[in-house]
This record gives C-alpha cells, sequence and structure tokens, in this order.
C-alpha cells in the first residue's frame, strides 16, 4: 500500500475490497481556509468573484485503520464541532455524515473498511474562512488517500460542492473551489475558474468579529430585496461585478493603492446591499483610520469577518485598532506574487 491510485470507479471498488485493513497505514491530510477579496453576493447571481487561500489556518485530517471491526464502522473524533462517535449514528443529512456516503457512492463502494477519523481546525467557525468546505475537503483527501485511492482538484471540488449545499442551500461554489486548487482564482458561477496572476506580495489582516455570519440567512435576505427591489438590487450586484473585473487586473499589477480604493467601493455596495452590520462597519473603520490601504467585509456578512490591505509600516497599528474596535482575533495572510 502507500501508493496513491488514479483507479476508474469500477477498479476502485475491486482494489478497495482487497484492502487488507491491519496493512493499511494511516494517513493525514490538510486544506487550507479561505477568504473572499472582492464579489461576495453578487457570484450568486453570475457577477465574479475573486477569492484567495488563508495558508494561515487550516483544517487536518488523521485516518487510521480499525482491524477487526466491520465494514462502515467508522469512528469519527471532531472535538472542535461536539462530534465523538460513529458514522450511522450521525444523522444522515449532516454534512459529516453525507461526506462518507459520497466517498463511498463515487467510487461505487459496498463499505468502507472501518477506520477512525480525527478532525481538527484552527479556521474559526461560521467566520466566512470555509471552514466547512475546508473539514469536507482535508476528509476526502485523507480518506481517499487511506484507500489508496486519488481524485484531482477538480473532481475533489465538485465533490465538496456537494456537501457545501447542505451547509449553504445554494452556493456559488466559490469556496470549495480556491479551496482544492489553494491558488487565488477568478470565480464565474457554473464557468471554469481562471488562476489570477498577483504582481506584488500583499498583506492582508483579517478580523474576526464577535458575531457569527449565517450565510444561509444571508443569502436569502439579499434574495427577498432583490424580488422585493428588482432594479436597484440588480444595478448593485451589477456595480460589485465590474469592481470585480476591474481588481482582476490590479492584482496582477500590483497596484496596492488602486484595490485599497477598490475594497472601499466593494464595502459601499455591501452596505448598500445590506449585508453589514454597526460591528463590522467599526472594523472597517479602525483599519482604514489606522492606516489601512483599503477593507471591507468578506463573506456573507451580518458577522464573520472583515479584511483589510495593509503595507507593513501600519501592520501594528491596524492590528492594535481592530482588537480596540472589537475584534475577537486578527489573522495576517500574505498574498505571495504569482504567474
Ligand atoms: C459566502 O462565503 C459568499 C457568498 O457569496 C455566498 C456564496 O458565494 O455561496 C455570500
Amino acid at each position: 500500500m502507500g501508493i496513491v491510485r488514479n483507479l476508474c470507479v469500477l477498479c476502485a471498488s475491486t482494489f478497495v475490497e482487497s484492502l487488507d485493513p491491519s496493512e493499511m497505514p494511516g494517513t493525514a491530510s490538510k486544506a487550507f481556509g479561505k477568504i473572499i477579496l472582492f464579489g461576495e453576493h453578487a457570484v450568486v447571481y453570475g457577477q465574479p468573484a475573486i477569492a484567495i487561500p488563508v495558508t494561515e489556518v487550516q483544517a487536518n485530517v488523521t485516518v487510521r485503520a480499525l482491524p477487526g471491526r466491520n465494514g462502515n464502522e467508522i469512528h469519527i473524533v471532531a472535538r472542535d464541532i461536539g462530534i465523538d462517535g460513529w458514522w450511522k449514528e450521525l444523522p444522515s443529512n449532516s454534512p459529516l455524515a453525507a461526506t462518507f456516503a459520497l466517498i463511498k457512492n463515487h467510487f461505487k463502494l459496498d463499505h468502507l473498511p472501518a477506520m477512525e477519523v480525527n478532525i481538527s481546525s484552527t479556521i474559526p467557525l461560521a467566520a466566512g474562512m470555509g471552514s466547512g468546505a475546508a473539514i469536507t475537503t482535508a476528509v476526502f483527501r485523507a480518506v481517499t488517500s487511506f484507500l489508496g485511492l486519488k481524485l484531482d482538484n477538480t473532481q475533489l471540488s465538485g465533490l465538496v460542492f456537494e456537501i457545501e449545499r447542505l451547509y449553504h442551500g445554494h452556493p456559488s461554489g466559490i469556496d470549495n473551489t480556491v479551496i482544492a486548487q489553494e491558488r487565488p482564482v477568478y470565480f464565474i458561477k457554473g464557468h471554469p475558474f481562471k488562476l489570477i496572476s498577483v504582481g506584488r506580495q500583499m498583506i492582508f489582516l483579517i478580523a474576526v468579529s464577535s458575531k457569527a455570519s449565517r450565510t444561509i440567512e444571508v443569502v436569502e435576505e439579499v434574495k427577498n430585496h432583490l424580488q422585493r427591489s428588482p432594479e436597484r438590487i440588480r444595478s448593485i450586484l451589477e456595480s460589485i461585478g465590474e469592481i470585480t473585473r476591474h481588481a482582476k487586473d490590479l492584482l496582477s499589477e500590483g497596484d496596492t493603492e488602486g484595490l485599497g480604493r477598490l475594497m472601499d467601493q466593494n464595502q459601499v455596495l455591501l452596505q448598500e446591499l445590506g449585508v453589514s452590520s454597526n460591528e463590522l462597519d467599526d472594523l472597517i473603520t479602525a483599519a482604514r483610520m489606522s492606516g489601512a490601504k483599503g477593507a471591507k467585509l468578506s463573506g456573507a456578512g451580518k458577522g464573520g469577518n472583515i479584511i483589510a490591505l495593509c503595507d507593513e509600516p501600519h501592520e501594528r497599528k491596524i492590528r492594535a485598532a481592530l482588537a480596540d474596535a472589537g475584534a475577537v482575533s486578527v489573522i495576517k495572510t500574505i498574498l505571495k506574487v504569482c504567474a
């Protein structure tokens, strides 16, 4: 074992059935968090969005065999989210239970070998940083590698999207895409994503507010606004799309001044959409007043986090101002130059 195989689905089932649990080595995998730089909400309605991986936070999953146990006996330990039990005891619509069912169905396996799966994560929960998608991605990676099977990033992203639907209703697909690819992406729902080039290293500070962001509810609110005031909301969403298209070029050029201004403009539109909050606005003001080049909420809003584009001389001051303005934690992420 130890060899990861790119097998056809039918061969995968024969291969997995031939495995001897007492000889299956344990595996470990991870997946990074993510943050949306531009285009949240508008992306649900066909406009582009830009997201980057946040490598400073991650979900980690280890898998080890449980020899002597029967097939499908999967012990799941995810203490961060209060789970310590067997797969079949979880409600079948829980995202974790559905993840194992999807692995089994995707590879057309009669059963999954008995295993213990340990899940931990440093990604803040319900903060717009893709914690659910990252956990699912890391589980897929660790379990398929344990089974000696392989998924490419595009297949992986597609499978994680199925589980994202259980978390978020009608997600755009941007979270699973950026988390599987681990590169900055330019994403339009229903189209192949594009990798983005970055012309200059950039420092971002992400301030997590004390209030959770409930993506499914906030996305529903925007949908209701759109039904009530179609022209006004559509025009806001189109303006966000315009900003995102421009931001893609400025990222390639490494124009941090211009990007900061676009973040501020995107925030005005998110406020008009009704997805900001006093708490998020206070964090954004604190970042700008202490030298950020631009700042906006990120993710669904009404809670969750804000992101500020910084430079090194101002970083400490901005971090302190964010803490004073109520940030529960401040995460620094560096966007590296890439072609
Ligand atoms: C949530 O992280 C981003 C939203 O645009 C929803 C989505 O893209 O599915 C609000």
